[in-house]
Parts: C-alpha cells; sequence; structure tokens
C-alpha cells in the first residue's frame, strides 16, 4: 500500500471542509472527540442501508451477515492493540468500561483496608468508580502525586506501592488535560510485584499511539472509539480472558446467557457474557472501520505527525510571554497544550478562539483533582490529532496573540 500524505489523509474528513464564522475551521479539540473520516460515515449508512438486522439471534441471511460485521470490527479492534478477540468487550464508553470493572473484579476482589492507587493526573472517570467501590467494599482511594513538570512522582507511586495494601493500580496512560505519557510497562511491572491488578485508562493512548496490550502486561485497559476516529456509544474494554472468566456479569439480559431457568440462570462464553441487550451494532461495525482505518496509516506515523505538530507548537507559544503551558517537555508528552493565558479567563480565551473558527476545551477538563494540584480553576486545551496541520498551529498562535493585544487594549 503506498504512503499517503497527511494532507490527502485529511481530505477523508468532511467536517475539516467548513467554514465557521466565514473562517477555516481549526478543530483542536480531539482529546475531547475526534473527527470522522468518510470511511467511518460511510460504514454508518451501509450498515442501515445494507445489512441492518440484530446479531446472535436469526438464522437468516442479514442477521447472519450482521453477526459477521459484528464480530470482525472486534477481530480489527483486537488486532489494533494486539490482544486475544475473547478478552475484547464493547462498551458505550471508556467510563462504562472502567464501571464494567469497578462494578464486578473491585466488588468482587476489594475488601476493608484494601488501596487503590490512582493519580492525581486522572480523568474522573478513573476516580469516580472506585470511589463508589471503596464505599461499597471498605477499600480506600489513595493518590499518586505528579512533579512539577507534570509527570508521575515515580517515587511517590514505588513508596505507596510499598504499603502492601495496594490491590488496584487505576492509571491513565497519557492525561487528558497535560499530555503526559505514563511509563504503563514500568509501572505495569512494579505493582505486579506486589500482586496488584493494573487497569488502565487509554481513552488518550489508542488513537495516538502503537499499543499492545500484552507487551505492557497490563489486566484491563479501556479506550473510546469516538476518540479514535470511530462513531459515539462503541467503545472496548480489553480484559485478561482469565480475569474476565472469573468476573461475575456486569449487566443481565439477553444475549450474555447461556441457560435460563426460572430461578437462575448461566452465562454466555466470552466475551458475550459481558455485552447484554442489544449493543450499539452499527456503531461497533464502524468503530471496527476506524480500527482498520488507523491500522493502514501506521500507528508508529500517527505518532510520528503528532510529536512533529506537539514540538512546533510547544516551539511557537514562546512567542507568547504572557502564555503559561502545563505538562513535560519531552518525548513524553502527547500532543496536547493545556495553558492559560494570564490574566484571561480559559472560557473567554475558548470564547475568542471560537470567533476565529478555532475548537479548543476549556475548563477543569474532567480533571479536578489535577487542577488543584496545578493550582489552577481551570485552562484553555488544545489537542492535536493526524489530520491536523501546521497551519492550524499557525492560526491558533496568531489568535492566541490578537487575544492578547485585545486584552492588554
Ligand atoms: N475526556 C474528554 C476530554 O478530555 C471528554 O475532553
Amino acid at each position: 500500500m503506498s504512503i499517503r500524505s497527511w494532507e490527502e489523509v485529511r481530505q477523508d474528513f468532511p467536517i475539516l471542509q467548513r467554514t465557521v464564522n466565514g473562517k477555516r475551521l481549526v478543530y483542536l479539540d480531539s482529546t475531547a472527540t475526534a473527527q470522522k473520516p468518510r470511511q467511518v460515515i460511510e460504514a454508518l449508512s451501509h450498515f442501515y442501508e445494507h445489512t441492518n438486522a440484530n446479531i446472535h439471534r436469526g438464522s437468516y441471511s442479514l442477521s447472519m451477515e450482521s453477526t459477521h460485521l459484528y464480530e470482525e470490527a472486534r477481530a480489527r479492534v483486537a488486532s489494533l492493540i494486539h490482544a486475544p478477540e475473547n478478552g475484547v468487550v464493547f462498551t458505550r464508553n471508556t467510563t462504562e468500561a472502567i464501571n464494567l470493572v469497578a462494578r464486578t473484579w473491585a466488588l468482587d476482589h476489594l475488601k476493608q483496608g484494601d488501596q487503590i492507587l490512582v493519580t492525581e493526573m486522572e480523568h474522573h472517570s478513573n476516580l469516580v468508580p472506585w470511589h463508589i467501590a471503596a464505599r461499597a467494599t471498605g477499600a480506600s482511594v489513595v493518590g499518586v502525586g505528579i512533579t512539577p513538570e507534570g509527570r508521575l512522582d515515580l517515587q511517590d507511586y514505588q513508596q505507596k506501592l510499598a504499603s502492601g495494601n495496594v490491590k488496584l493500580v487505576a492509571v491513565t496512560h497519557i492525561s487528558n488535560a497535560l499530555g503526559t505519557i505514563n511509563p504503563i510497562q514500568d509501572l505495569t511491572c512494579m505493582a505486579h510485584q506486589v500482586g496488584a491488578v493494573v487497569l488502565v485508562d487509554g481513552a488518550q493512548s489508542v488513537p495516538h499511539l502503537p499499543v499492545d496490550v500484552q507487551a505492557l502486561d497490563v489486566d484491563f485497559y479501556a479506550f473510546s472509539g469516538h476518540k479514535m476516529c470511530g462513531p459515539t456509544g462503541a467503545s472496548a474494554l480489553y480484559a485478561r480472558p482469565e480475569l474476565l472468566e472469573s468476573m461475575s456479569p456486569f449487566l443481565g439480559g439477553g444475549d450474555m446467557i447461556d441457560q435460563v431457568y426460572i430461578d437462575h440462570s448461566t452465562y454466555a462464553d466470552l466475551p458475550n457474557k459481558f455485552e447484554a441487550g442489544t449493543p450499539a451494532i452499527a456503531e461497533v461495525i464502524a468503530l471496527g472501520v476506524a480500527a482498520q482505518y488507523l491500522q493502514d496509516l501506521g500507528m508508529e506515523r500517527v505518532f510520528q505527525h503528532e510529536q512533529e505538530l506537539i514540538g512546533y507548537a510547544l516551539e511557537r507559544i514562546q512567542e507568547i510571554p504572557e502564555l503559561i503551558q502545563y505538562g513535560p517537555i519531552g518525548p513524553d508528552r502527547a500532543g496536547v497544550i493545556g495553558f492559560n493565558l494570564q490574566g484571561i479567563h480559559s472560557h473567554d480565551v475558548a470564547g475568542f478562539l471560537d470567533e476565529h473558527a478555532i475548537c479548543v476545551r476549556s475548563g477543569h477538563h474532567c480533571a479536578q483533582p489535577l487542577m488543584r494540584a496545578l493550582g489552577v480553576g481551570s485552562t484553555a486545551r488544545a489537542s492535536f490529532y493526524l489530520y491536523n496541520t501546521r497551519q492550524d498551529i499557525d492560526l491558533w498562535i496568531e489568535a492566541l496573540k490578537d487575544i492578547v493585544s485585545f486584552f492588554k487594549e
């Protein structure tokens, strides 16, 4: 297959052709949700126009085709993260995937005195489910701090692991607010040495870098379809099949059973045991197309492109002395820039950028403990993906300069 230029790849995304306020759309919020290539959009309509039928239930052609496409999507998603197919459970989003583990594995395994080790850079979706599990089991949630550069404090991590009571480590692969890439393989190795199980929030990593869940040796890995060019409503949890085998089901109902009697039931084989009810069939199939799309581009290449963009952006922000950026400088930095302009609220920054057709998120980014650790109420955040260009960054920088001079007047 010939290598496509990034400009050519950008043409796959119809929304990027539109204008806002009469200006070229500059989409810098892929950390919240990514834009969709034509291939994914067409997969959704193609399914409804040609195949629509429920899965795993019918012995007629449409249903069998639908089941085939759904399971093909599982194979594609599994291949992207180097997982066995029976270790991939489809969920609505990363939040649901983490809640699945918190409501099943955690309730079955945690008890009074146990600790769940999280970090100060977690998204709320990797905190609140553990608060709920801790309340139900008597376990406690303990947080690892961050360094002034926005890296995980590895000394603190080791010390807290050494307490002897950590049963679960729940950590993000890439911080959604700082862009920090955490050393998951090392963190997992240290956690396993003390017998703790590791869950990784991969919402910001699977879309942006090569992920091999088996090489990382993680136990659970949750990620979102809509952040990797797929539709909303279809995401996945990877879990070691032997762990899934031993876990209670999350939701009960159709499609997750083997035999049902009036007073009890037995469960389907993996991974169906964890997929109760009719799933988001079209969305899962389109997620499979997104996974294939990324694999065809090559995740190492996607990562290199974003490294080039973040390097350029970090260089250019130095032209704005009023800009404070949060996050490490180095190869452990993904394409995310959390920032503030001195004396200007982040919501005002986002509002002004919108006038220039530039989309950034502002606020606490569902990471309130991190905002407290940084000593700020909120930040603005620009994030880059495979369809962004140096021109996008130039337009963003020029708009930021305009905002600074407007507020100086
Ligand atoms: N988790 C998404 C974000 O960081 C919604 O914006």
